[in-house]
């Protein structure tokens, strides 16, 4: 079943530029370079992080499928360049030419060996620059869309850091989506301050020894209505698109809806979520989220949970892990790329965003319009005919 909103990026980490075309939004969507500007700085943030964070400015043009601020119809092409291409020209040439170097030393955890056996190549070059985590910028870029839709829905999509490293959030807090500016203001986007101490104590620690952490992000959606996904058939269930486009992140190893694995374990009087009435909201309420606000494939009307492990980087400042040379295949360490101790604040900016792009996506198959009115209208009607009296939920929440 393919998505109907659906999106492209092309682009290499060192390449003259990222871009991203994304299909089937609405005509009359409000979008700015600033927003999409904003959303990529966020991508950036986080302590552990490494130089090239900061010398690489995201160049933003919005090439095709806006015109005085809003969106057409059409398809829409941005453009993320890359400043630092003067340097990386001449490796990076599209015409006949080769490389100044091979890159023969693959790096474990990488998509080098696999990919150069794969496709057939001698540098791990021309794997890593499509492996590379760059390309989530493109994708952030579209998710900037996507949640410019979804808050015109009502619904709006948060994400916190409650892991990293052997360091977790015991308070069970949740940022709300009025609360993320906070989150973003934290050194490791983590809601809870002494989590976050002990984070930043523990990316110190890394360092030092040169070694890297992973960790675990939560994604929440507030507001988003009854009714996204589909029972009826196994591609049309949300829990499965949700794991599918969080699992596609560079790096992230598993995926939970709601309580997830914890369930697994406990008896069944213990693991869902008992439905009540409201009879102000005139709505079906759930006292708990067990479940992550999705039953049967479909969005219950409730929050939605997920939560995204990362694994820690696989390019360590200090190579300890050991390789092959391609050549000569001779035991070694592989070569370095610059990289950094932990990317898990900045993944749970790309986790927010791929959660936005099949919500987004869901919400349009079911309220399609050709234009933002007209889904707002049948968005309008549908709770309406649900008889839903309370106001949006992420509107509740400070979001919409
Ligand atoms: C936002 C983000 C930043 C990343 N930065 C790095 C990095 O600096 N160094 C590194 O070794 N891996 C980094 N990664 C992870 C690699 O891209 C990833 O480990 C690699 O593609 C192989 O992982 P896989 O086997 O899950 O695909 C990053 C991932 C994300 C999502």
């Amino acid at each position: 079943m393919s998505a109907v909103l659906r999106f492209l990026t092309a682009g290499e980490s060192h390449g003259k530029a990222l871009v991203v075309i994304v299909e089937g939004l609405p005509a009359g969507l409000p979008v700015t370079v600033g927003e999409v500007q904003g959303e990529l700085a966020r991508r950036r943030l986080g302590f552990g992080r490494g130089p090239r964070m900061r010398f690489e400015a995201d160049e933003v043009t919005l090439v095709a499928g806006i015109r005085h601020g809003r969106t057409l119809g059409s398809p829409v092409a941005i453009e993320i360049a890359n400043t630092e291409w003067p340097k990386w020209e001449e490796e990076m040439s599209p015409h006949p030419g080769a490389p100044s170097k091979l890159l023969t030393k693959p790096r474990p955890g990488h998509a080098d060996l696999a990919g150069m056996q794969k496709y057939g190549f001698d540098d791990a070059r021309d794997v890593l620059e499509r492996a590379s985590a760059r390309e989530t910028a493109a994708r952030v870029a579209a998710g900037c869309l996507a949640k410019a839709l979804l808050t015109r829905l009502g619904t709006a999509v948060v994400s916190h850091v409650v892991a990293l490293g052997p360091e977790r959030v015991e308070s069970g807090a949740r940022p709300l989506a009025a609360d993320l500016s906070r989150v973003d203001a934290s050194d490791v986007r983590c809601f809870d301050a002494d989590a976050e101490g002990r984070m930043v104590g523990a990316i110190k620690a890394a360092a030092k020894d040169g070694d890297s952490l992973g960790g675990v992000v939560e994604v929440l959606a507030y507001g988003a209505p009854v009714g996204l996904g589909s029972h009826v058939h196994w591609d049309r269930r949300l829990d499965g698109l949700l794991a599918q486009a969080l699992m596609s992140i560079q790096a992230v190893k598993y995926v939970e809806i709601g309580e997830g694995a914890d369930t697994a374990g406990r008896r069944g009087s213990d693991a869902h979520d008992a439905i009540s009435w409201d009879t102000e909201a005139h709505t079906y309420e759930r006292a708990t989220t067990r479940a992550g606000g999705i039953e049967g494939g479909m969005s219950t009307g409730g929050l939605i949970v997920a939560r995204v492990a990362m694994k820690p980087l696989a390019t360590l400042n200090r190579p300890v892990l050991g390789t092959v040379d391609v050549v000569t295949k001779e035991a070694t360490v592989s070569f370095k790329e610059r990289t950094d101790v932990t990317a898990v604040p900045a993944m749970g900016v790309v986790a927010e965003t791929m959660a936005a792009i099949v919500l987004a996506s869901e919400a349009l198959r079911k309220f399609g319009g050709d234009s933002l009115a007209e889904v707002v209208r049948n968005y309008d009607a549908y709770r309406a005919s649900l008889g839903d009296r309370s106001p949006s939920s992420a509107a509740a929440a400070g979001g919409g």
